[in-house]
C-alpha cells in the first residue's frame, strides 16, 4: 500500500518540489517534511476550518490527552484489537493511536489528518502520514486491511463521503473501527456544564439558552443517535456494523471515579448507545 494522487489515484512519483502524479501531472507540497494530499478544490469551507481549528490545537494536544486518563485507553482498546495487515488511520492527529499498535500485527501502518500540524507531530514521531481528509483519501481501491479513526476524529468530518472512502480502500471483509460520540450523552454533559454558569453573570444568557435547548448548540451531525441509524448509514456504503460499544461518562463524577481508580464500565450492544458518551463502532467491508 503506498499514497497515490488524491485527484486520479495514479502513483506518485517523487520530485524535488513534492511528488508528482505519473498519470495526470498534479504536484503536491511538501512542508517541514509533511507531503500535502488535500486536493485543493475538494476542500469545503467547513473542512478549512476544521483543519485551521486544529492547527492551533497541535501544541497542546498531547498534553490535552494526558488529562483524558483512562477514557482514550478504554476507547482505544476495541481498536487496537481489530488492527492487523495493512493499516490505516483516518483523523489520526499526532500518531497517539497509531504508535500503540503492537508491530507484530501490522504489515504496514499509514495515517492521515485533514490539519498539517498534526501531521507534522506524527510523521516527526517516525510515522508515515500525509495531510488529507477522510472525504478524499489518497489510497488505492481494496488496499487496506484495517480502517481506524480513533477518539472522535471523524464528528466533524462528512459521514457519508468519509464511508464511501472507508468502502473504496478497505478490501473485501476488512474490518474499521471508528469512535464517535453518543447524542444524548453530549447534550447532558452541555446541561450540567450549563448548570454551573448560571452562576456566573458573564455565561448566564449562553448558559439558560443552551438548557432551554437541552445543550442543542454542542450536538455534531455525525453524534450517534441509535445504533439502526448508524448501521444503516454504513449499509448503504457496503459496510456492516457488527459490533457497538459504548462507554458512560459522567461529568465531574467519572473523573472523580477514575481518581480512585474506578473506571465506567464498557457495555456492548444497542442498547449502550442511548447511555453512553464514547461510542466505538466495529465493523466489515461486505465481500462482493
Ligand atoms: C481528537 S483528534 C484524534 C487524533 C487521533 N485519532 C487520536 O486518537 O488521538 C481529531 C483529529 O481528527 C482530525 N480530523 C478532523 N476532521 C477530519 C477529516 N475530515 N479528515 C481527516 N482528519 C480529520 C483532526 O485534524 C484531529 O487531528
Amino acid at each position: 500500500m503506498s499514497w497515490v494522487c488524491p485527484a486520479c489515484l495514479g502513483r506518485l512519483a517523487p520530485s524535488t518540489g513534492g511528488p508528482v502524479c505519473a498519470d495526470c501531472g498534479a504536484t503536491y507540497p511538501v512542508r517541514d517534511g509533511v507531503t500535502d494530499l488535500r486536493l485543493a478544490a475538494a476542500m469545503t469551507p467547513h473542512m478549512r476550518k476544521v483543519a485551521a481549528e486544529w492547527d492551533d490545537l497541535a501544541a497542546a494536544y498531547r498534553a490535552m490527552v494526558r488529562g483524558l486518563g483512562a477514557r482514550t485507553e478504554e476507547i482505544d482498546r476495541p481498536l487496537l484489537e481489530i488492527a492487523s495487515g495493512d493499516i490505516l488511520e483516518v483523523g489520526c492527529g499526532d500518531g497517539r493511536l497509531l504508535l500503540k499498535l503492537p508491530a507484530r500485527s501490522a504489515r504496514s501502518v499509514r495515517g492521515c489528518d485533514i490539519s498539517a500540524a498534526m501531521a507534522a507531530v506524527a510523521v516527526g514521531r517516525g510515522l508515515d502520514v500525509v495531510v488529507a481528509p477522510a472525504e478524499r483519501l489518497p489510497l488505492p481501491d481494496r488496499s487496506v486491511d484495517t480502517y481506524l479513526s480513533g477518539y472522535y476524529a471523524l464528528r466533524h468530518a462528512d459521514l457519508d463521503r468519509s464511508c464511501a472512502e472507508m468502502a473504496r480502500v478497505l478490501r473485501p471483509g476488512g474490518r474499521f473501527g471508528i469512535t464517535l460520540l453518543g447524542q444524548r450523552a453530549v447534550r447532558a454533559a452541555a446541561v450540567v456544564a450549563s448548570l454551573g454558569g448560571l452562576w456566573r453573570a458573564e455565561h448566564r444568557w449562553s448558559a439558560a439558552r443552551e438548557l432551554i435547548t437541552f445543550g442543542g448548540s454542542f450536538v455534531a451531525p455525525n453524534d450517534v443517535r441509535s445504533s439502526a441509524r448508524t448501521r444503516a448509514t454504513l449499509a448503504r456504503h457496503g459496510l456492516r456494523l457488527t459490533r457497538v460499544s459504548g462507554f458512560p461518562r459522567l461529568p465531574v463524577l467519572s473523573e472523580f471515579l477514575h481518581r480512585l481508580g474506578i473506571s465506567m464500565p464498557r457495555l456492548d450492544g444497542d442498547a449502550a448507545v442511548p447511555v453512553s458518551y464514547d461510542i466505538v463502532v466495529i465493523g466489515t467491508r461486505e465481500v462482493g
